[in-house]
């Protein structure tokens, strides 16, 4: 079966394409290369023996998505990670986000209804929740009002698609809404590829191991938590991209309950900043530089998943550690630092 991951040389859609092909799906990938490198096909093909198809395209172009799906009418299934994702860029330059993620999506789901098979998987996440009442966070969770350009994409994408499944009742897709992902394919061969400095916590900290950056800043230390540092749910992404194809297959087979759903992927742990610098100094053998300083404008304080849904409904649940995630991502760090 031919599935399409949009996004798929990027840092989810490369391990899913992995996944994908570990239990005997054809995968062509979508990427417009403007966050991803070619080189992660490399990576792909070593892991799994075998060499996904590959199409660089904007999917911001119409015609151009027309001509790729007249082309491919064969797709049993659509995951979609293409979208942009930095959330101060999206503060400062919200059109680019607006187009980006949500003009892509909708070109998307408009030649998806023409196919023979509607399956799409949609990339959201735990933005959505903000600042939840109650922890953890059940999928029951309001959803607040986004704190970024790039949140908002995610509750638009979200409501597009749901909007999309209400009119067209053979259109199934399932919306997984993710905590923070982390770590990198245990082999090395792949992982996160942050151009720039590194706004996300884990590629924060390897590359400060490595003496790229000079010291981790720890956002925040007067929190009301157990250690006045932010809490998170911290997600390996080998068990992520698993999630994305047992929610595919759920689809496949005509499992889901309604043809819109929607499930967090999380460990259902939350960990503290100082937690996950003590993670990696233990698995890594180093210590690392860091300081508490001011809080970060638009933190949530503290967010983990209740994630009895996703193990009981998907039949999935998330097998490796804090530790595990940490190791592979020391592991990806010094292997690109010393190509
Ligand atoms: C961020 C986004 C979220 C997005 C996700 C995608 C914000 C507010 N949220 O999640 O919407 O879906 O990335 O990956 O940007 N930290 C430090 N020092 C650093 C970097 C981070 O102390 O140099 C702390 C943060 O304050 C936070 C934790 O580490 O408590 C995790 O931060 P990060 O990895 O950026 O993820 P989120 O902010 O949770």
């Amino acid at each position: 079966m031919k599935i399409l991951v949009t996004g798929g040389l990027g840092f989810i859609g490369s391990h899913t394409v992995v996944e994908l092909q570990n239990v005997g799906f054809d995968v062509v990938i979508i990427d417009d290369l403007s966050n991803s490198s070619v080189e992660v096909i490399d990576g792909i093909t070593t892991i799994t023996n075998k060499k996904p198809l590959f199409e660089k395209l904007d999917l911001k172009i119409k015609s151009e998505v027309k001509d790729f799906f007249n082309r491919h009418n064969d797709i049993a299934g659509v995951i979609h990670f293409a979208a942009s994702k930095a959330v101060g860029e999206s503060v400062n330059d919200p059109l680019k986000y607006y187009e980006n993620n949500i003009n892509a999506l909708i070109y998307v789901l408009q030649e998806l209804t023409k196919l023979n098979k509607k399956n799409f998987i949609f990339s959201s996440s735990c933005t959505v929740y903000g600042q939840a009442d109650e922890l953890p966070i059940t999928e029951n969770a309001h959803v607040k009002p986004a704190e970024s350009p790039y949140g908002n994409t995610k509750q638009i994408g979200e409501e597009i698609i749901r909007d999309t499944c209400r009119a067209n009742g053979d259109v199934n897709a399932i919306a997984l809404r993710y905590f923070n992902p982390i770590g990198a394919h245990p082999t090395a061969e792949i992982g996160e590829l942050p151009v720039g400095v590194p706004q996300n916590l884990v590629p924060y900290i390897t590359q400060t191991a490595i003496g790229i950056r000079e010291k981790l800043s720890v956002f925040g230390g007067d929190y009301a938590t157990r250690d006045g540092t932010c809490i998170r749910d911290y997600i390996h992404v080998v068990d992520l991209a698993k999630a994305h194809v047992v929610a595919l297959q759920r689809l496949i087979g005509s499992k889901n309950d309604s043809n819109f759903e929607f499930f967090n992927l999380g460990t259902g742990t939350g960990s503290s900043v100082l937690e996950a610098i003590q993670s990696f100094e233990k698995v890594s053998g180093k210590k690392l530089k860091y300081q508490i300083e001011d809080r970060r404008e638009g933190d949530v304080i503290s967010a983990y998943a209740e994630t009895s849904k996703a193990n009981n409904i998907l039949g999935w649940k998330t097998e490796l550690t804090l530790d595990d995630a940490m190791a592979s991502a020391w592991k990806w760090e010094q292997k690109i630092r010393n190509k």
